[in-house]
């Protein structure tokens, strides 16, 4: 059996799942790119069949990524299979991933089917994904209560109708590491074909053994992990990718395995996944959390001091995080930024150099010292800009204060037109939504949520509000950062905006196709 462990990605899909809001097309693009270099062997994109967005976000992710296999996900049913055939044809390597639920409960009070009709819906699914592509997966959902002998017999039976892959998931976190070991053993034991078949676990983290329980897997026998960045996913999330990769790296001597993810890549792509889906990670999270390399007690700096082997089981720069820096301040050069940027991980090609010193200029003279946060959400927002500039802010003005009523006046472009309005409200930032709203027209859509944070050091941190807006039965999240609080706000929500009318093309141009126009 090899030792080679395969990563599989389902950030896209499982994690995106649990979002307040889902992600645009070209956010699911973005973090796709970074789970490439990252090096993860599959990434599920999404669930083509379940919107117009999800099938493009499918599409053009399997378009554009080269280096690791891209896969969607469908229940048992031939239309699902289809939107996932039909959104992978165009990727170099794609994988069709179909499941249905196994244990009796799932089997009995949701499907309402008996086991043999489960096992013949599974095995057609396979039979028909195998129409369009050789790398197929199945998983059992619900497997870690599902009856042993069942497991088996539908896992001998999905192999032989054409699964490549086989995936055994704890769905609702239930087991225990030694438990769920066993499950697998079993499995190696009991099923005749299992050699003709890469097993992988899923893992739910509802009692925090998300990761313990992959491993334990893995020293049973199953040679893929799926998992998320920053560990998110549905209720509790799902298996982190960072801890369990680094756990094979770091104990590699004890078990034998690899992944060929790397490393140096981890803490980057943690903050592009937590920045773009708006989700923080907790400061004590193993790996990528902002204390997990740091040393507070005298004792242990005295002994990093001394050595670093001493209280670090792992370097901070194995992960990707450089902790020696130069203090970034607007009389630092351009080559300093571009120093900078590549230390973080950037490559030239991937930012525009003038613009983001100008921008850091800008930022600098406002707040004295500019941090990597600060680049790295220059560079995010100039994305944002470049990507969705029918809606753009061209002057904000907001009055507010004790006996005052608050009032806004926006000027905006739209397209290719521009227009003024001015508006009041309970506060400036709601003056300012109002006077988009009506400069903008866009009434249908309704403000659910509204998050102020604040990103970066001490008193000079940037604002960033997240704002979450219902339209048309959909929910859209826009992020905007500012030195103030209500431009912030209002970049959120053009943000959000210019989202709303992406997905307007994406539904246009889908119910175009049906209509055959
Ligand atoms: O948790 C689960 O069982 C899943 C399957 C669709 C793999 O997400
Ligand atoms: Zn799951």
């Amino acid at each position: 059996m090899t030792n080679r462990v395969k990563i599989f990605d389902t950030t896209l899909r499982d994690g995106e799942q649990a979002l307040p809001a889902s992600l645009s097309v070209k956010e699911k693009l973005q973090i796709a790119l970074a789970l490439e270099r990252l090096g993860v062997d599959i990434i599920e994109a999404g669930f083509p069949v379940s919107s117009p967005g999800d099938f493009k976000s499918v599409q053009t992710i399997a378009r554009e990524v080269k280096n690791a296999t891209v896969c969607g996900l469908s229940r048992a049913v031939m239309n699902d299979i289809d939107a996932c055939g039909e959104a992978l044809k165009v990727a170099e390597q794609f994988r069709i991933h179909t499941f249905i639920a196994t244990s009796d409960i799932h089997v009995g009070a949701k499907l309402r089917k008996s086991q043999d009709e489960v096992l013949d819906m599974a095995v057609a699914a396979i039979k028909h994904a195998r129409r369009y592509t050789d790398d197929v997966e199945f998983s059992c959902e619900d497997a870690g209560r599902t009856n042993i002998d069942y497991l088996c017999r539908m896992v001998e039976n999905a192999i032989r109708a054409g699964a490549t892959t086989v995936n055994i998931p704890d769905t609702v976190g239930y087991t225990i590491p030694s438990e769920f070991g066993a499950i697998i053993q079993t499995l190696f034991n009991r099923v005749p074909n299992i050699d003709q078949a890469t097993i992988s676990v899923h893992c739910h983290n509802d009692l925090g053994l998300a990761v313990a329980n992959s491993v334990a897997a893995v020293q049973h026998g199953a040679r893929q992990i799926e998992c998320t960045i920053n560990g998110i996913g549905e209720r509790a999330g799902n298996c982190s990718l960072e801890e369990v990769a680094m756990i094979l790296k770091t104990r590699e001597a004890m078990l034998g395995l690899q992944t060929g993810i790397n490393s140096q890549e981890i803490f980057r792509t943690s903050k592009l996944v937590s920045q773009i889906c708006n989700m923080p990670v907790q400061s004590n999270k193993a790996i990528v959390g902002a204390n997990a390399f740091s040393h507070s007690s005298g004792i242990h700096q005295d002994g990093i001091l001394k050595a670093q082997n001493t209280y670090e089981i792992m370097t901070p720069e194995s992960v990707g995080i450089n902790k020696n820096h130069l203090n970034l301040t607007s009389r630092s050069g351009r080559h300093v930024i571009k120093h900078r940027m590549h230390e973080l991980g950037y490559k030239d090609e991937d930012y525009d150099l003038d613009t983001l010193y100008q921008a850091f200029l800008k930022l600098a003279d406002k707040k004295g010292q500019v941090f990597d946060y600060d680049l790295e959400a220059l560079v995010f927002f100039d994305q944002q800009k470049q990507q969705q500039a029918h809606y753009e802010l061209l002057y904000l003005h907001a009055n507010a204060g004790k006996g005052m009523i608050p009032s806004a006046t926006v000027k905006m472009r739209m397209g290719e037109q521009e227009g003024t309005a001015s508006a009041i409200g309970n506060g400036p930032v709601d003056a300012a939504f109002n006077a988009i709203i009506q400069v903008t027209g866009h009434d249908e859509v309704e403000i659910v949520d509204f998050k102020l944070d604040s990103k970066g050091e001490g008193a000079d941190a940037l604002a960033q509000v997240s704002v979450v807006a219902e339209y048309r039965g959909r929910r859209f999240n826009g992020i905007g950062l500012a030195t103030d609080i209500v431009e912030a706000g209002v970049k959120a929500l053009i943000y959000v905006l210019n989202n709303t009318c992406l997905a307007d093309q994406i539904d246009e141009k889908k119910q175009q196709k049906i209509a055959g126009v």
